[in-house]
């Protein structure tokens, strides 16, 4: 069996490039570029060895006659279905970069989604890792999935982000913990930021947080959507300029040699990004039009009859070519690629590991202070507008008054904050979620729990002071029941408002919701009188 561990020790920097373009961003003294490549290669792979990492064994990913579709039209018209991939085969082996090109809406990111497990049903054909049936649940464990958009909670510091991460996946102790953190930061060049807020992280220093957050575990296989582009936009205007596609194509590349299988989708690199790349798997309208090495395409194109023209980047040629440029081409490189004209080398296979992370989040609650200060004030408000109608027999429409007002208060100071910060941590969860640092319900089991103590402390000190201002009658049982009423009203509020904004998923909603309370506590008032 060629079971081969992932080499804690050999996954650091390898490539002199990276090395030198993390060195240069950390503002180190810039070495004399030509003839001192090799020093500095050396001088810093020899700081950034990874000697903390879990060992992880490699994987080799195998995919027979892939095709997807999906059923088209609204849910309750179901048309018919598209087929968005047709009969793919190949395999991603260790040790490779491996690029997914193709023209825009050639089923790129569908067929990385596909094989990262995250979607499954109405999929054909096999995926084997290392050789045998895909165990998706196993698999998920070991992969991770860097999206286009780097998800990052943006007031949490590098160095913060990277112990949540290290304290959700791994059962090592806390300075382990922290020399793995440091190790990583080093070799991706964020120890210079390590203090700064995620906010402020430029695009090339977000991307690199976000592969640094996954490399914790030291996954065996990585996927990449789109590293080089910005979520909604080109990566000529904003995001990444070249230099930092550069250094985050290099850093993916070293981690390819220390033993993983890296796969990245990619739209239209420059011929430099294109050479670092060692494979290729090219789609056009779902279907593969090469599959190899990189240095294999030129040659191959030509054996079809395609010349790339000289100075011209070979990435935009086949992207020219794909999209119809020299005329209708697809149905012969189909045919070429079904003929078996482009084969992708094969490997050996070995078996899997996985880990277990342990779970045990921290990060510090931002609203508190605000939620705290707001509920003392308007108990004391409410006290001092209700002051002593508490055993008054006539205003008793104005005690009512008093104690539908205090309820709407209580749900809306709880519902509010989660429905305007939930959407907004969502995709963050999101990301995290599908990576497998957690479940759902170690999610939402957190979420309460940690907003628990407010929903408890809040309401009780609303209670005290708007009780005794008003002049209730003084028992101690008819306050703990209207305490507890008021923490009971709390915490339903706050769950509806996990709902609500789950659901919304927009600011829209909240700002519909305080309307529609401040047009029921209006509409009160008025019929109280008391306007
Ligand atoms: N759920 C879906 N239903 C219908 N069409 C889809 C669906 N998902 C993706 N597509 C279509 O599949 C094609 C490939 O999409 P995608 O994989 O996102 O392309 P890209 O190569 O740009 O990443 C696009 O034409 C897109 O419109
Ligand atoms: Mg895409």
């Amino acid at each position: 069996m060629a079971e081969k561990a992932l080499e804690a020790v050999g996954c650091g920097l390898g490539p002199g490039t990276v090395a030198m373009a993390v060195a240069l961003e950390d503002g180190a003294e810039p070495p004399v570029l030509t003839t001192h490549l090799k020093k500095v290669e050396n001088h810093i792979t020899e700081a950034q060895r990874f000697s903390h990492l879990p060992k992880r064994s490699a994987v080799d990913i195998e995919f027979v006659e892939l095709s997807y579709s999906v059923r088209e039209g609204p849910c309750w018209r179901k048309r018919g279905y598209k087929t968005l991939l047709k009969c793919l085969s190949g395999k991603f082996c260790r040790r490779e970069l491996i690029g997914i090109m193709g023209p825009s809406g050639a089923g790129k990111s569908t067929f990385m989604n596909i094989l990262a497990g995250y979607r499954e049903s109405g999929m054909k054909g096999q995926i084997l890792v290392n050789g045998r049936p895909r165990e998706l649940r196993t698999f998920r464990k070991m992969s991770c999935y860097i999206m286009q958009d780097d998800m990052l909670l943006p007031h949490l510091t590098v160095l913060e982000a990277m112990m949540v991460s290290a304290n959700l996946k791994l059962s090592e102790k806390q300075e382990v913990k922290k020399e793995l953190v440091t190790e990583i930061l080093t070799a991706l060049g964020l120890m210079s930021c390590s203090h700064t807020r995620t906010a402020l992280l430029s695009g090339g220093q977000r991307k690199r947080l976000a592969i640094a957050l996954e490399l914790v575990n030291n996954p065996p296989v990585m996927f990449f959507d789109e590293p080089t582009r910005p979520a909604g936009g080109l990566s000529l205007d904003s995001g990444l300029d070249s230099a930092s596609c550069f250094q985050v194509v290099s850093l993916m590349k070293s981690l390819a040699h220390g033993g993983r299988t890296i796969i990245c989708t990619i739209h239209q690199p420059s011929a430099k990004l294109f050479e670092m790349f060692d494979k290729l798997y090219i789609l056009s309208q779902g279907q593969c039009i090469f599959k190899g090495m990189v240095t294999n395409l030129i040659p191959y194109l030509k054996g079809l009859g395609l010349h790339c023209p000289t100075y011209h980047n070979p990435a935009d040629f086949i992207i020219e070519v794909a999209s119809g440029e020299y005329g209708d081409l697809n149905p012969m490189l189909f045919r070429a690629v079904q003929n078996g004209l482009c084969a992708m080398a094969v490997k050996k296979s070995s078996p899997e590991k996985n880990e277990v992370p342990a779970p045990c989040p921290t990060c510090p609650p931002v609203l508190t202070h605000l939620r705290f200060v707001s509920h003392v004030v308007i108990g004391v408000l409410i006290g001092l507008l209700y002051l002593h109608i508490g055993d008054d027999a006539s205003k008793v429409f104005n005690n009512t008054g008093c104690l539908f007002f205090s309820m709407l208060f209580l749900m809306f100071a709880a519902l509010m904050p989660t429905v305007l910060t939930f959407p907004l941590e969502m995709a963050v969860f999101m990301r995290e979620h599908l990576n497998y640092w957690y479940s759902l319900k170690a999610y939402y089991l957190a979420k309460t729990m940690a907003d628990v103590p407010f929903q408890v402390v809040c309401p009780v000190v609303y209670c005290s002071i708007v009780y005794w201002m008003t002049g209730q009658p003084a028992e101690t049982s008819r306050f703990l029941l209207f305490s507890a009423l008021a923490t009971a009203t709390a915490l339903v509020a706050q769950s509806l408002g996990l709902l609500i904004g789950a659901a919304s998923n927009s600011l829209q909603v909240g700002r519909l919701a305080c309307e529609d309370s401040q047009a029921g506590m209006g509409y009160h008032v008025r019929n109280q009188g008391l306007a």
